[in-house]
């Protein structure tokens, strides 16, 4: 499948990255970039730094939104390290990213290529995704699907908030981003904390030491942009990578549809995406004549966290586990 990669690199962006280039099912046509973790200038660098260090040279770069649409960008350095990569040394890179805009080439993509040959995936705010679809409404006739890290659905005890007790950060970031790409009609799939968050699917000692006796760049790669967090909250959540196996082994996972409102309110309720679970609408509510709030969305509601971790595991260190 052809894929373009939407990024905020970020830590768990850079373990997407390595999943993405290490999986055969997946070819990538391109990787662009957004402020989200950190700002453009440093996701922009730090995606090519990532590619370099795994030794890929042949996927274009382009550089995306320095902000969100309408409301301010507000960073996390604290979570992802003042460098963006978790601060862990990756050495700098050499070559730059390409001089065309991100939503420039996902419109240029998508207008060559045929009905669902390419599929996006993004693991950072929207912002790229909405301008592109502003852009260009009709490429959503050509969208295979945008799988999306992002949101808080409450459709397992771990989907609450991260940013604000209700709000997943990459949704708060752009909610209006958000909203356009959900309600664009394109098919939408989330891998939300509802599933990242699941205790049986996050990195801990004994994987980093898996990692660790591997010799492969990204596994290394791994265990020094994982250092800060493993250390201060002892596991690391895969987000990201997570939105590239929905992509390359559904099967890891159940999914269900939902309808989904993105709220655009100031303050902690920013960015909470309100998945319909009333089940009386969902069951009854067209012979009831009630409609459903928002557009329908694709949420991961259950994951096999251990088959999960193996997949990752695998697929980074070069080498199949031990069951
Ligand atoms: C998301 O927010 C970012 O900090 C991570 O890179 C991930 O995309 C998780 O909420
Ligand atoms: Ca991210």
């Amino acid at each position: 499948m052809k894929v373009i990669l939407d990024v905020d690199t970020g830590t768990d962006d850079a373990l997407a990255i390595a999943l993405a280039t290490l999986s055969p099912e997946i070819e990538l046509i391109g990787l662009t970039t957004v402020s989200g973790n950190v700002h453009v200038d440093k996701t922009s660098v730090n995606t090519v730094r990532v590619l370099e260090f795994l030794g890929v040279d042949d996927v274009p770069v382009f550089r995306g939104a320095a902000k969100p649409l309408v409301k301010e960008l507000r960073t996390v350095e604290w979570v992802h390290g003042s460098d963006g990569l978790g601060d862990s040394g990756i050495p700098m890179p050499r070559r730059k990213p390409e001089d065309k805009p991100a939503a420039e080439f996902i419109v240029e993509e998508l207008r060559k290529s045929s009905p669902g040959e390419i599929t996006l995936i993004a693991t950072g705010p929207l912002t790229n995704l909405a301008i592109a679809l502003l852009l260009e409404p009709r490429i959503v006739e050509k969208i295979q699907k945008i799988i999306v890290m992002g949101g808080a659905f409450g459709v397992t005890p771990h989907g609450t908030g991260n940013i604000t007790p209700v709000s997943e950060f990459n949704i708060y970031t752009d909610p209006e981003a958000a909203k356009i790409v959900f309600e664009s009609g394109a098919k939408v799939s989330c891998v939300g904390l509802d599933v990242t968050m699941n205790p049986s699917a996050v990195l801990r000692a004994e994987h980093i030491d898996r990692l660790r006796g591997s010799g492969s760049k990204a596994a290394e790669l791994a265990v020094r942009v994982t250092r800060g967090m493993m250390e201060r909250v002892g596991f690391f959540a895969l987000h990201d990578p997570m939105a590239v196996a929905l992509a390359v082994k559904p099967e890891l996972f159940k999914t269900e549809e939902y309808y989904v409102q993105v709220s655009l309110e100031e303050g902690d309720l920013r960015g909470q995406t309100i998945a319909d679970r009333r089940w009386f609408v969902r069951e009854l509510g067209e012979k009831l004549g009630i409609k459903p709030r928002g557009a329908k969305v694709s949420i991961a509601s259950w994951v096999d966290g251990p088959r999960f971790l193996r997949f990752f595991l695998d697929r980074i260190t070069g080498h199949e586990g031990k069951e």
